[in-house]
């Protein structure tokens, strides 16, 4: 496995790889990425992972200072799932000068965790086209966990014609459910064994929605008021349709709930496809 820092040995060392995969991540790997690695390992003869925590996308008052960074434990990871490169520049190879060049995603940046969040999805979009540009992969790998982004991303691929294909991964859980995070490590005992709850309401959303409840606002505000009755600041719940994340219409059959709520000081995110039959 190659560890490489700039962008300059990475071009070099990319060089002869021509047929290459990619998986973005900001470090502190935890089995969520080791899944995207092993659905990316039988895709290419290079598997590419870059670790880079990207200033851009966190708000003025966000965790980018005490986000986790835990390169040596990342490297052994990813040593042992058989990654090729590793990619782990500092900000000024990524960032030489300030990025006053920025990807603007389309509306879908202001709603849902756009909504709670301004601006991130534009510093995603923008960090991802970069890496794009600089391992310029054939496909790449992103997870469900963080269902918008993907969206916000597969959209970019599509319409700014660039030839990767975005490959969608589940999301990896806890024994209990809880979808596996690098924030789940700002929970207290206590909140960790509450967290799982938030998966518990999606499930129940779920299985409202396959036995034929369609009155999604109602999901919705119970839902919210469930999480609420346990001590949690919901920002959303929300029922949307998979392909645009816009309020189903009549006759839709791939839909997506969606949650984000605070529990104490952090801020979780989740989500459940819901796939009716035709
Ligand atoms: P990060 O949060 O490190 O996540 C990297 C990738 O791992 C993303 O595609 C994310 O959706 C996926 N992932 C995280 N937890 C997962 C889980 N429990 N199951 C499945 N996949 C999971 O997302 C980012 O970094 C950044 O925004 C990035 C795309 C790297 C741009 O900076």
């Amino acid at each position: 496995m190659d560890i490489i820092h700039s962008v300059a040995d990475l071009r070099e060392r990319l060089q002869r790889e021509p047929n290459n995969v990619f998986v973005p991540t900001m470090g502190n790997l935890h089995d969520g990425h080791i899944q995207l690695i092993n659905i990316a390992k039988p895709r290419a003869a290079c598997t590419v992972v870059s670790i880079f925590v990207n200033r851009l996308q966190f708000g003025p008052r966000e965790d980018f200072d005490r986000y986790p960074r835990t390169f040596e434990a990342d490297c052994k990871r990813l040593s042992e799932a058989s990654v090729n490169v590793v990619f782990a520049p500092d900000e000024k190879e990524i960032y030489p000068e300030p990025q006053t060049y920025l990807v603007e995603p389309s509306d879908l940046q202001h709603i849902l965790e756009g909504a709670a969040r301004p601006g991130h999805f534009r510093g995603v979009a923008t960090v991802v086209l970069k890496l794009f540009s600089l391992v310029m992969p054939h496909s790449a790998i992103f997870g469900k966990k963080d269902y918008q982004q993907y969206i916000v991303l597969r959209d970019m691929v599509r319409q700014f014609a660039l030839p990767i294909e975005i490959i969608p991964a589940e999301t990896v859980r806890a024994p209990d459910g809880l979808a596996l995070s690098t924030r789940n490590a700002y929970l207290s005992l206590e909140e960790r064994r509450e967290a799982p709850l938030l998966y518990q309401v999606l499930k129940k959303a779920h299985g409202e929605i396959m036995n034929g409840a369609r009155d999604f606002q109602r999901i919705e505000l119970h839902s919210m008021s469930e999480l609420a009755d346990h001590g949690w600041k919901p920002d959303y719940v929300a029922v949307r349709r998979q392909v645009d994340l816009q309020p189903p219409r009549q006759g839709d059959r791939n839909l997506v709930v969606l949650a984000a709520a605070r529990l104490g000081r952090t801020r979780l995110i989740d989500n459940v496809e819901v796939n009716l039959s035709h």
